[in-house]
């Protein structure tokens, strides 16, 4: 079992505060991400899991046992750093062991455990090579062996990943996420990547300044993200956001005019809002299309294009100078400074009140 419980978690550093009360659950067996910028906090809110650091105030629970002040070695959590941290002298099958050894296991049992870890991460031809005639990845993968060979309570991860070029990150990545459903643990995994987050994660919590801006699976997040810190956080390209004022609210639908002419419709329960109210709408590339002039809702001006060959991301400016990224077919291409006719998925947009904070979607669009 694994069941962490932190509550009002506060951690200052001379004086600031880098972590702000943070309460958290976190369920047997969940791989559970912090994201969040750098900075954020995100780091050393996981070295206070692991005991590294000491808590200026507040709670952590596991299983029921309070181990806030709990020495790092009896918490039962391994750690994997970005770094690797290996020791370069010893072969890898060394490096596999050492903890045990220390821990005085039995011989039979450390050769058991080591040939399993071997096999799981495909380390079984390198047990006798040192750090250093090994590729990153590999090495990457010795650091997690280090952290499967103690079977700890819960996996602790700190941007492990970050090290590797992009290619190896994905084929790692995927490794990970198979890892976790063969050994069953429980992960807590750090990075400021969101597509690690969202295609790693049961659980995403995101980070902003030492605080918790939102909870939840990352199609959650992604559909209905809390505010505005979130809503532009996750997703790739980001969410697009247009200024505007709310001017009719319904019970279950609103008008919003935007600075930048247009107005729109949105089957959106602004209730608790007023009209007149500054509000700011938020739209993801692939909720705009680009239609046939007169047909659709705005007029913008193409700015540059990315095209990925699946995909084009086109920049457009609006004609408040606010700027939006509209997701099309790969074999079209705006050229600079066309001028272009958008659509919105108005079931698809989002809106956020004057301090950021999203306003309701009805129950039956709730994903
Ligand atoms: N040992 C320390 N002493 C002083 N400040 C620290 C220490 N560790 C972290 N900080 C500060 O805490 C903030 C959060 O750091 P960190 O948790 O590493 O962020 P993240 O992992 O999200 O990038 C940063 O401003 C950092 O400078
Ligand atoms: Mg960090």
């Amino acid at each position: 079992m694994a069941d962490l419980k932190i509550r009002n978690l506060q951690k200052g550093f001379d004086g600031t505060a880098i972590i702000k009360g943070v309460d958290l659950d976190i369920r047997d067996r969940e791989f559970v991400v912090f994201v969040g910028p750098s900075g954020c906090g995100k780091s050393t809110l996981l070295r206070l899991i692991a005991g590294l650091e000491e808590v200026s105030s507040g709670h952590i629970e596991l299983d029921g046992q309070d181990i806030t002040d709990m020495a790092p070695a009896r918490r039962d959590l391994a750690m994997v750093f970005q770094t690797y941290a290996l020791y370069p002298h010893m072969t890898v099958r060394k490096n596999l062991s050492f903890a045990l050894d220390l821990a005085h296991v039995g011989k039979q049992e450390i050769e058991a455990k080591v040939a399993n870890a071997a096999r799981i991460l495909q380390l079984d031809a390198l047990l006798e090579r040192k750090p250093k005639q090994l590729s990153g990845g590999q090495r990457q993968r010795v650091a997690i062996g280090r952290a499967i060979v103690r079977n700890p309570k819960i996996f602790l991860f700190d941007e492990p990943l970050s090290n590797l070029d992009a290619a190896l990150r994905v084929q790692t990545r995927l490794e990970l996420a198979r890892l976790h459903k063969d050994l069953q643990a429980t992960m807590i995994y750090v990075t400021h990547d969101q597509v690690e987050a969202m295609t790693l994660a049961d659980k995403v919590v995101v980070l902003n300044g030492g605080r918790v801006e939102q909870v939840g699976s990352p199609l959650e997040l992604y559909h209905h993200p809390a505010n505005l810190f979130v809503a532009g956080f996750l997703g790739t390209p980001k969410m697009g956001f247009l200024r505007g004022t709310l001017n009719r609210v319904e019970a279950d639908s609103c008008d919003v005019q935007l600075e930048c002419g247009t107005r729109l419709t949105l089957p959106l329960s602004a209730a608790g809002l007023s009209v007149g109210s500054s509000v700011t709408l938020g739209v993801r590339p692939e909720h705009l299309n680009v239609v046939s002039a007169g047909s659709g809702r705005m007029q913008v001006t193409a700015d540059v294009s990315e095209r990925l060959g699946s995909d084009t991301f086109c920049h457009v400016s609006c004609a408040s100078g606010e700027m939006l990224t509209v997701r099309v077919r790969g074999d079209f291409a705006p050229r600079y400074g066309d001028t272009l006719t958008l659509d919105f998925d108005t079931a698809h947009c989002h809106l956020f009140d004057a301090d950021g904070q999203a306003v309701a979607k009805p129950l039956q669009q709730a994903a």
